[in-house]
């Protein structure tokens, strides 16, 4: 049996739907992964609305889900890294996690350690890689820099607080109130809440922007820049664009990396790094589950089960 949760067109949550649909083979370097758990991503219902069309066309219909954990269950020719049985996670090189069964370029993956749950193993691959890039290769953070993350309480901006903390920068956070306290645990050093407060009048001059919002929080974020600082946001490509003259902004988009996504999943096998999972729910309601985290959802990250 292979369950895949696909859109049928472009649309609200009525376009999706759980389909049976054959069990993928594994193509030489692939492996085909028995899927237990798969991360919810806001590309989830970006892709599902329609709003990736242009840049993404898909032929429809297309099966949902960008990150997996699970174990290998057949291996393609050529793969010399992975037996049948080994546990794995990491992202995909296109869509499709939501299935039980998933071939994936062998490159892609990085051995689960003993010590992580498939839960949180498949709350990893997307979110802590975009918060690492993000953070260290496009932003350049140094130790003793202020770093102002928005929308920092979310999957990427939970690790994005713990890796910037480590490496000795000043972290002021946007949130909601509600989850001052988590992020405070973190490692956050001062969290405005952005349903009450004006950042851009009560934070500054930053380093470092990590823009996980876009819109207006973006718009503002120019105004609190110090005079080398940058932004780079994962949420609006238009930043490329929009760069006001003699400001630096720029559009990040996360690189499968299996090698650092090993490192970051070592540390919190070790207990080093926070995994947060907001919710947990089945195969079956993963429609609803996307379509709620369109208007907001719990600290961390949304997690689909395939047992
Ligand atoms: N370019 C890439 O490679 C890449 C990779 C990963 C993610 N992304 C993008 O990066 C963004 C964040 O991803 P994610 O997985 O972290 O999403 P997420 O888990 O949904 O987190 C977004 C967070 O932003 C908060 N938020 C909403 N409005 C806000 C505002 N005005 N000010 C401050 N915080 C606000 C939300 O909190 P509440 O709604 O609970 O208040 C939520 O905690 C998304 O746009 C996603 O598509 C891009």
């Amino acid at each position: 049996m292979n369950r895949a949760l696909r859109i049928h067109g472009y649309g609200g949550a009525e376009v999706v739907q759980l389909d049976q649909v054959l069990v993928p083979p594994a193509a030489p370097s692939e492996v085909v992964v028995r899927v237990r758990a798969a991360g919810v991503n806001p590309l989830d219902w970006k892709i599902r609305d329609g709003l990736m069309r242009d840049a993404f066309p898909l032929a429809l219909p297309a099966a949902l889900g960008i990150e997996l954990a699970g174990e290998v269950s057949t291996i393609g020719a050529g793969v010399t890294a992975f037996s049948p049985g080994d546990r794995v996670m990491g992202p995909l090189p296109g869509l499709g996690a939501y299935a039980d069964h998933v071939a994936v370029a062998a490159s892609m993956l990085t051995r689960t350690p003993a010590e992580l749950d498939d839960v949180r193993a498949a709350a990893m691959p997307v979110a802590s890689l975009t918060a690492w890039q993000a953070l260290f290769d496009a932003g350049e953070l140094q130790r003793g820099q202020t770093v102002l993350i928005h929308g920092a309480a979310g999957g990427v901006g939970s690790f994005a607080v713990q890796f910037a903390r480590r490496a000795g920068a000043r972290v002021v956070c946007t949130a909601q109130s509600v989850n001052a306290g988590y992020l405070h645990a973190l490692g956050a050093h001062e969290v405005i809440d952005y349903r009450t407060q004006s950042f851009w009048t009560s934070t500054g001059p930053v380093d470092l922007v990590i823009d996980l919002v876009g819109g207006a929080t973006l718009e503002h974020s120019w105004q609190v820049l110090g005079e080398r600082g940058r932004i780079v946001s994962t949420a609006a490509p238009e930043i490329t664009a929009n760069t006001p003259s003699g400001k630096r902004g720029v559009w990040f988009q996360m690189r499968p990396d299996a090698a650092k996504l090993g490192e970051l999943a070592a540390l919190a096998a070790r207990g080093d790094l926070s995994v947060q999972v907001s919710e947990i729910a089945d195969l079956a309601e993963a429609g609803a589950v996307i379509e709620r985290s369109k208007t907001g959802h719990g600290p961390g990250k949304a997690i689909i089960t395939l047992t």
